[in-house]
């Protein structure tokens, strides 16, 4: 039977890859995508998969409730993925109330809908699933002095920035819905995913579009803070295997222990960008020590323990082959960049970087 799926959030990185991957993966399925389509939203990453009858876009706000409710009447959701996010913690610092918007609100919006659709007269929910696409920053920071400590499942939320606390009050909110009143729910708590399709104000493709253009290299404070990157399609696969296979109502951290600090990310891609297109001007001389972010988390670390032993789940991709393939995707589609930095890019890499003072 024909499995449908609402997926918000799938004009962005993760959810247009995650797009791609069910639809590369399952044959009879059928993906409504359902996307505002803000300043980090691409129908372009969507390019490959044009006339294919298994994947239905429809431009919703989910904060517009109403809509949400149409989209639930129209089409008989098996599941809920939601991507949809305002997801950049230095937009979150400079603007947090459409954080609170998009991300509180509009998962509220969301679970309300899908209770009311899926609620089967007598408290049962059947076979539906909501899950709820959160994010490692909802634990707070580490210690760099304590590299034996991670973050599990039952770590309290410590929430820093306007970014990670409305991921906290989503999740807090669905887990409500599940205690409430019995909505079969999943959260999945991911580290920093790199890969296609990222919009380039994160970390790697800015350093990417950077070292390419020979710009400065803008790194905050002294660079040690610490990040746990996996490679989206890790991340997608994780999310396929709790949809599939994960006991409703549980909380699943995805990470692959792939720790690094910034100084090194940023190394590493002039390491590996300048061999790629053979340009001895891309060297260290572009790293620029920029004022630091406030509030910055020191160190972000996974314990994936749980997703495995439940659901076998592990990464595939290494950092050092993610990182060369990342890049190569980079290069081979700087259309895409010229794209999706062609709109309001320039004012707020501005407003970034114009005025942060060199430290
Ligand atoms: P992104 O910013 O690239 O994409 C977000 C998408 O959501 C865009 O397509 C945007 O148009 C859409 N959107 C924003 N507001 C909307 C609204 N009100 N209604 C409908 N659509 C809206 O984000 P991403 O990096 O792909 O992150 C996706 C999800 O994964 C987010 O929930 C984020 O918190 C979570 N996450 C991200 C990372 C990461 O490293 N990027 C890590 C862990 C978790
Ligand atoms: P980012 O990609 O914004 O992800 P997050 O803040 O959600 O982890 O940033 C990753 C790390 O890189 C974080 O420690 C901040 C740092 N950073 C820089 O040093 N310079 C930059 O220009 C950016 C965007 C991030």
């Amino acid at each position: 039977m024909t499995k449908t799926y609402m997926v918000t959030g799938g004009a962005g990185f993760i959810g247009s890859n995650f797009v791609l991957y069910m639809l590369g993966k399952h044959e009879d399925i059928q993906i409504v995508n359902v996307d505002k389509l803000t300043y980090a939203g691409n129908l372009e990453n969507l390019k490959s998969i044009e006339g294919d009858s298994r994947h239905v876009f429809r431009q919703v706000d989910i904060c517009d409730r109403r809509s949400v409710g149409d989209l639930f009447r129209e089409f008989d959701f098996d599941c809920v993925v939601n991507f949809a996010a305002e997801s950049h913690v230095d937009r979150s610092i400079e603007n947090p109330a459409v954080f609170a918007d998009t991300n509180v609100l509009g998962t509220v919006a969301l679970l309300n809908a899908a209770r009311d659709a899926w609620d089967d007269g007598s408290g049962g929910f059947g076979d539906h699933v909501y899950l709820q696409v959160s994010t490692d920053e909802v634990y707070g920071s580490l210690s760099l002095d304590e590299p034996d400590t991670f973050f599990h499942e039952t770590t309290p939320l410590n929430p820093h920035s306007p970014y990670s606390a409305s991921k906290a009050a989503a999740d807090m909110f669905v887990l409500a819905y599940a205690d409430t009143y019995g909505l079969p729910v999943n959260i999945t708590r991911c580290s920093n995913n790199y890969g296609p399709y990222q919009f380039p104000e994160k970390l790697i493709p800015l350093m990417v579009k950077n070292a390419l253009a020979h710009q400065s290299l803008p790194v905050y404070g002294d660079g040690k803070n610490v990040r746990d990157w996996l490679y989206v399609e890790d991340h997608c696969k994780a999310i396929d295997m709790v949809l599939e296979g994960a006991k409703r109502g549980q909380v699943y951290n995805i990470g692959g222990h792939n720790e690094r600090d910034n100084n090194y990310i940023v190394r590493k891609i002039i390491e590996e960008t300048c061999a790629a297109v053979g340009d001895d001007a891309i060297t260290e001389a572009l790293i620029t020590y920029v004022e630091d972010r406030k509030g910055h988390d020191r160190r972000y670390g996974i314990a994936p323990d749980k997703i495995k032993e439940d659901l076998g789940w592990y990464p595939e991709t290494t950092f050092e082959v993610g990182i060369v393939k990342t890049i190569r995707w980079y290069l081979d589609n700087q259309e895409w960049v010229d794209h999706v930095t062609s709109g309001d890019y320039q004012t707020y890499y501005q407003r970034m970087y114009g005025s942060r003072a060199q430290a």
